[in-house]
């Protein structure tokens, strides 16, 4: 299988307001393959969005190698869709609009982008609410819409920053279902950052720990439970053992 990322050394030391030097992140080397779910917890301030933002070319690095689809990462990187915390959607502009912007801005053929925008609204069960505007859309239908726009241009890499965590815990466990859904449908590779070891656990094939800032690999747990997973998982011994393997590694660092 090949890899869809390929990180080595990275390191990121941001130059602060008083002048002086901050290393947020690395020394930091993993690989992600084409179709893996990678996800990422670590403690607040350990670099998080930095190691996404660095991955998605939308900030530079200060030392180490980036490829992702194999090429090295200098500038935003066209094969990857990001998604936020918030869903930051055009309030005066409807669902299939906000999904439509970055097409608009790439330079899409917006006949065919129409027709894509479509499918990728009821890929996310929004396929009613097209023509809605946001403020008629709950928290949840709102990432939905932040999700499809992500895959709008068709990028085979999937970046998505605490995306639910501003989601009642109902919520976000249906989102979970959901993403996996999509995760299978669209054959996407996908890299998620959270704060929650279960969510972490539950979504991925290999868990990224990040130790405290600057952040750099306390532990990668592969994990190995079926593809295909309903929230009952989380109740089995399996799933059990590795949320344990990820709390302990925190507890250990002092990182709760
Ligand atoms: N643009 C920036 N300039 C200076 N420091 C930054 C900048 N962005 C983030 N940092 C610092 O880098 C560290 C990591 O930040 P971040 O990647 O946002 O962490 P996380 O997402 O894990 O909470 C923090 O200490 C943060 O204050
Ligand atoms: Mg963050």
């Amino acid at each position: 299988m090949s890899n869809a990322i390929e990180v080595r050394d990275l390191v990121k030391t941001y130059a602060t307001h008083d002048g002086t030097m901050l290393q947020a992140l690395g020394p930091i080397s993993v690989e992600v393959p084409s179709g893996g779910f990678m996800t990422i917890v670590g403690p607040s301030g350990c670099g998080k969005s930095t190691l996404l933002k660095l991955l998605a070319g939308l900030i530079p690095k200060s030392s180490g190698s980036i490829r992702v689809s194999g090429t090295e990462v200098t500038a935003p990187h066209p094969d990857i869709g990001m998604v936020f915390q918030s869903p930051v959607l055009l309030p005066w502009k409807t669902a299939i609009e906000n999904v439509l912007l970055p097409a608009r801005v790439l330079g899409l053929d917006m006949a065919q982008s129409r027709e894509r925008a479509l499918k990728l609204l009821a890929m996310v069960g929004l396929q009613d609410f097209a023509d809605k505007y946001p403020k008629e859309l709950s928290g949840g239908m709102q990432q939905r819409v932040a999700i499809a726009r992500a895959l709008i241009h068709d990028p085979s890499i999937l970046m998505m920053d605490e995306p639910f965590g501003a989601l009642d815990a109902m919520t976000r466990e249906l989102m979970n279902v959901e993403l996996l859904r999509i995760w299978h449908e669209a054959g996407k590779t996908i890299v998620f950052v959270t704060h929650s070891i279960p969510e972490a656990v539950f979504l991925a094939t290999q868990v990224m720990v990040l130790s405290n800032r600057p952040g750099r690999i306390a532990d990668m747990v592969d994990i190995d439970l079926p593809g295909s997973r309903t929230l009952d998982i989380m109740s089995t011994d399996a799933f059990g053992v590795f949320a344990s393997r990820i709390r302990s590694q925190f507890n250990s660092q002092g990182l709760l």
